[in-house]
This record gives C-alpha cells, structure tokens and sequence, in this order.
C-alpha cells in the first residue's frame, strides 16, 4: 500500500477501511451501526487495538469482522519497539487488504515510518477544534482555559500530533456546569455524527486535503 490520495469509492465498491482503538470504542460501535443500517461507500473490514484487553473489540467481533489486539512486543529499545509495533500492524492491514485506516481513539503516536506508508489514507478524529487544544487532556485544556465553545475534529494525520489537513469540523458548547465527563459526552455524541459522514465524503472523493 502506498500513501496518496485514495480512490473515489462507491456504494457498490466501498472503501476497505481498518478501524484502530485502545478502549471501549464507541465510535466504532456507531461507525459500524453507520455501515451497517444501509449500503455505504465503506466498510470496516478489519478492527485493530493495541491491547488484546480493549472493549471496543467486541464490537468488532460481535460483527463477524475480523478483531484483534496487538500489544507492543517486548523489546528493550523503546524506539524498537514501536517500529516492531507498527510492523505488526502494518502486516495485518495490508494482509486484510485495507485501503484506508481510521484511527477511534487510538491512543499511540504512530512514527513517521508508518504515517508515511498510510498518508492521505490515514484518519483521525479528535475533541476539540483543532489547531486547539491538542493532545490527549483535550476536554480537561478546554475546562481549563474557560473557552465557551469546544467541537471536534477529522484529520488526516501527519507526522505531528494531532496535526495535518482538516477535512470536517463541528463545534460543540461548553456549558458553566460541565466536567470532563459532561463534555466528552456531549462531543462524542457529535463525534458519531460528524466521522462517518466525513468518511462518505472523503472515501467518495467529494472533499480532498
Ligand atoms: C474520542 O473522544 C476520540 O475523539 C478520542 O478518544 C475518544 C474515544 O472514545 N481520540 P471511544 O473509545 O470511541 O469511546
């Protein structure tokens, strides 16, 4: 697989799409309720998280889709063993044969190794409107801050953090009693919406980086 832009899919030749986790994935759960309610220009042929311990793979599973935790390996070299990681990972997607990964809260930084492989067929969705608040304490920055208005993000992902072209945003308000948990709620409830309708977009070439 190289990286680029990927084809215009249709609902009769969707996008093969791998879906990455680390925990209860309930992105996912509405990604896969998405693809599966009517015909769609992608599916999810393949379900990935770092732990074999991950929630959301039952999801996955529980689909008939193929679902599997890969945990890092054990290596004494911490940069080794992300790139054996990655390795890992890479086999799988390209064995399923997954033209477009999407990552769902996934919480690892992947190495410019494997984005380079994956660029422009490689997604992220996260809560807040980037370029603000970055990083994994999105919902605690944004309380911290005081801002009245937070919202979520798809990316395509580059080598940096939460970085690379945006393809959809929506916004999302805070209100004077929230706590993390209220508002991550309320973002992901926005969240399910807004991934996979950017998904028929970007799979169907409708919107490009
Ligand atoms: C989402 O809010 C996503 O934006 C962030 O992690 C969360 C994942 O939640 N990166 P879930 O595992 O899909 O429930």
């Amino acid at each position: 697989m190289e990286s680029g832009l990927p084809r215009a899919s249709t609902i009769d030749n969707p996008t093969r799409l791998a879906v990455m986790i680390s925990g209860g994935g309930s992105g996912l759960a509405a990604l896969l309720e998405y693809q599966l309610s009517e015909k769609r220009c992608h599916r999810t042929v393949l379900v990935l998280a770092d732990s074999t311990l991950a929630g959301g793979l039952e999801h996955g599973r529980s689909n008939g889709i193929r679902s599997l935790g890969i945990p890092l390996p054990i290596e004494k070299d911490k940069s080794e063993q992300r790139l054996a990681h990655e390795r890992l990972v890479h086999d799988e997607l390209v064995s399923a044969d997954v033209e477009m990964v999407v990552l769902s809260g996934y919480m690892r930084i992947l190495t410019p190794w494997f984005v380079g492989l994956w660029k422009g067929r490689l997604l992220n969705i996260h809560p807040s409107l980037l370029p603000d608040f970055p990083g994994a304490h999105a919902h605690r920055d944004v309380l911290a801050a005081g801002v009245g208005l937070t919202g979520c993000t798809v990316h395509l992902v580059d080598e940096r953090v939460d970085s690379g072209p945006i393809l959809a945003q929506r916004q999302v308000e805070v209100k004077p009693d929230d706590d993390e948990s209220t508002l991550q709620e309320r973002v992901k409830k926005i969240e399910h919406i807004l991934y996979p309708e950017t998904l028929d977009r970007y799979c169907s070439g409708q919107i490009s980086p």
